[in-house]
């Protein structure tokens, strides 16, 4: 056995060690974050409009409005998802991006702000769970719409409706609560399906790191 080896093996055992079941409770947690620039701006890195998938606050994809495709960030997200998952991610992002330039614009009339200031427009949505042993349990879901890096407008779970934290983001509200079915559909989405892409997502990730078997 050569050094490199006997030191793989050692640090084999060792990741083992840690990653044997705790009792306090694990947190996880899946999050998309979207977001819209009112115009574009000529730096490096900077879009105009971009997302981002976060496993554990750990980037795993991106969409940006120069690249315009959902790209894997991570490798394990490249080797197990398929053709169709891009290209679903794709269009989705496409329609969401024309939706954020369209929203940002109403936003900045009912604001009162116009063209000559930079405005953002942010959307977070995404779960956390508890892991206790091997029981996995929803904990927290999240809807919400930043403007300028304040939140406006987000989804209450527990009373099944929208909250506007500002006036300008009251018609939105009053559109979505009487929209029953997006209600359904968004609590749905944040408690269940939500949940299940993390739990892939993680069974994913994890073997990705555990190569010592
Ligand atoms: C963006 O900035 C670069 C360097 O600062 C410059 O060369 C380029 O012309 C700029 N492009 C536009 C569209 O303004
Ligand atoms: C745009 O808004 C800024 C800041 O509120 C103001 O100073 C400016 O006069 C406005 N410009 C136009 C064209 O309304």
């Amino acid at each position: 056995m050569n050094i490199a080896t006997k030191i793989s093996a050692l640090l084999c055992v060792f990741l083992r060690f840690w990653s044997l079941p705790s009792l306090r409770a694990e947190k996880h947690s899946l999050y998309f974050i979207y977001t819209g620039i009112s115009k574009p701006v000529n730096l490096t890195g900077i879009y105009q409009f971009n997302a981002m998938g976060l496993l554990d606050d750990i980037q795993i994809d991106y969409y940006n409005s120069e690249e315009k495709r959902a790209i894997p960030k991570q490798q394990w997200m490249k080797e197990k998802m398929q053709d169709d998952y891009w290209e679903r991610g794709t269009q989705s992002r496409k329609l969401k991006e024309q939706w954020f330039y369209l929203s940002l614009k109403t936003l900045m009339g009912r604001m009162g702000h116009n063209e000559s200031d930079l405005h953002v427009l942010q959307w977070r949505y995404g779960c956390e769970v508890e892991q206790e042993g091997g029981e996995i349990k929803f904990s927290k879901g999240i809807n919400e719409y930043g403007y300028d890096g304040e939140d406006i407008l987000s989804f209450n779970i527990k009373e099944s409706q929208w909250v506007a934290s500002v006036k300008a983001a009251l018609p939105t509200k009053k559109k979505w609560d009487n929209i029953p079915t997006l209600h359904q559909y968004t609590k749905d989405y944040l408690e269940k399906e939500c949940v299940d892409w993390l739990n892939e997502f993680r069974e994913y990730a994890d073997k990705d790191l555990r190569n010592c078997e």
